[in-house]
């Protein structure tokens, strides 16, 4: 055996120490501590999960019965490959792009979601905001916490989409699509995934009611989240900016105010009394797509709710292709349902989809932040689909093709 030498040790000198110390300035500020190390949107949604009571909390991040959809939506994402090329000047990238004719900082958009002044007491006003300040779209959701007019006034210059359900009352559908248009919404979001509401258990389990009741369990939460509960009894009261009061849960109340009976009929009515752009959220297959877009359509969101209706339905991403392939360049493609990082829009958008849809990823943010959190939850999209276009050896959304991604032959 060969005897290795000795190492020769001595003592480092307090010049070689003095450049390695590093002092970190302590961040007095514990929101900005907590958001700024939160390096991904799974980080924030830890965060959420901690300072949020827990239906608020599972509202947001559950899904309808056994949740499958969603799950599946996700797991694509994770289970597809990027198929990069090398060798190309990337040292300029321009992640922007348009959307129905306008700029957009990003080819994302921020999805409609309700009662999110519920999720945390900034709600819609900072989510809006934040789009402004981004240069993105937002769509204020039916089924807002705040009016169509606050949510204009509080960001004029972001490109605002209302999002509406065809009600059984067709006058006072009509009365918002009015005031949505008067108020500068360029676009305007006909869900049509809910005939019904999905059955989300988690809700049920919760005894989930909006405003959130003073229950036993409740009271005893306010000892384990009590900065969300001051800021929710401290600020406006909370109810539906759009539709009155309800007694009852979430799912009876939709069950109550929703038409089950629209039909493509209901569409074509749409068209003819919104002059802006029109976009039908909820495509899940080919045939209806090009139907949508026949009724004169300009955009059409493949999605699942977020996995928020029907369980095992069809993974948006998947059908991203032939959906693009069947309505060409007559209307603009959009997809939603799992999107959890910039990569995954990025994929979206290889494979044919104009932008993408973000729901949680920022409600997950404006839980555990508020506007910052939602701002921090954009700049991490936005930095990831910035890297990732890099990564890939393309300078903008643009330069995207089929060929960055291949999708596994079975999904799940
Ligand atoms: C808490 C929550 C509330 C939602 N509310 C609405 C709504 O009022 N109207 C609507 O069209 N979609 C609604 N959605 C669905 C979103 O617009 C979007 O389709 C979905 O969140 C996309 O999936 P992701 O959350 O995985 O990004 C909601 C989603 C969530 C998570």
């Amino acid at each position: 055996m060969t005897e290795r030498p000795a190492v020769q040790r001595r003592m480092p000198r307090w010049s070689e120490l003095k450049p390695l110390l590093r002092t970190r300035r302590i961040e007095l500020d514990a929101t900005k501590r907590r958001l700024d190390r939160a390096l991904t949107i799974a980080d924030l949604r830890a965060i959420a999960k901690r300072r949020t009571p827990r239906a608020p909390f599972d509202y947001t991040d559950g899904a309808a019965e056994q949740e499958v959809s969603l799950r599946r939506a996700r797991a694509l994402f994770r289970r597809l490959q990027f198929n990069p090329s090398v060798l190309r000047d990337v040292s300029k990238v321009d992640p922007s792009t348009t959307i129905l004719g306008r700029p957009s900082a990003y080819p994302f958009a921020l999805a409609p979601t309700g009662f999110t002044r519920m999720m945390q007491h900034e709600g819609e006003p900072a989510v809006v905001r934040v789009a402004e300040r981004a240069g993105i779209p937002y769509a204020l959701s039916t089924m807002g916490t705040t009016s169509i007019e606050d949510v204009a006034a509080a960001a004029p210059n972001a490109d605002k989409w209302f999002q509406l359900y065809i009600w059984t009352d067709r006058a006072a559908g009509k009365d918002l699509v009015d005031r949505a248009h008067a108020a500068g919404y360029t676009t305007l979001v006909l869900t049509v995934d809910v005939p019904v509401a999905g059955a989300r258990l988690r809700d049920v389990r919760n005894g989930m009611t909006i405003p959130p009741s003073l229950t036993p369990k409740t009271i005893l939460d306010m000892g384990l989240h009590p900065a969300w509960w001051i800021n929710m009894l401290t600020t406006k009261p909370l109810s539906f900016a759009s539709l009155s009061d309800w007694p009852g849960t979430v799912a009876e109340l939709i069950n109550h105010m929703f038409d089950p009976s629209v039909t493509f009929d209901d569409l074509a009515w749409m068209r003819e009394i919104w002059p802006g752009s029109l976009v039908v959220k909820g495509i899940q297959n080919v045939e209806d797509a090009r139907k949508v877009v026949d009724l004169g359509a300009d955009g059409l969101v493949i999605s699942n709710h977020g996995g928020r209706q029907l369980d095992r339905a069809p993974i948006p991403l998947q059908l991203v292709p032939k959906v693009a392939d069947a309505v060409g360049d007559r209307a603009e493609v959009y997809v939603d349902t799992g999107v959890m990082t910039g990569a995954d829009i990025v994929a979206a958008v290889a494979l044919g989809a104009r932008a993408v849809l973000v729901g949680r990823a920022y409600l997950y943010g404006l839980m555990a932040g508020g506007e910052r959190g939602v701002q921090r939850a954009v700049d991490i999209l936005g930095n990831e689909v910035r890297r990732t276009l890099q990564l890939l050896g393309v300078q903008n959304p643009g330069e995207l093709n089929r060929s960055h991604v291949t999708l596994p032959e079975v999904a799940f």
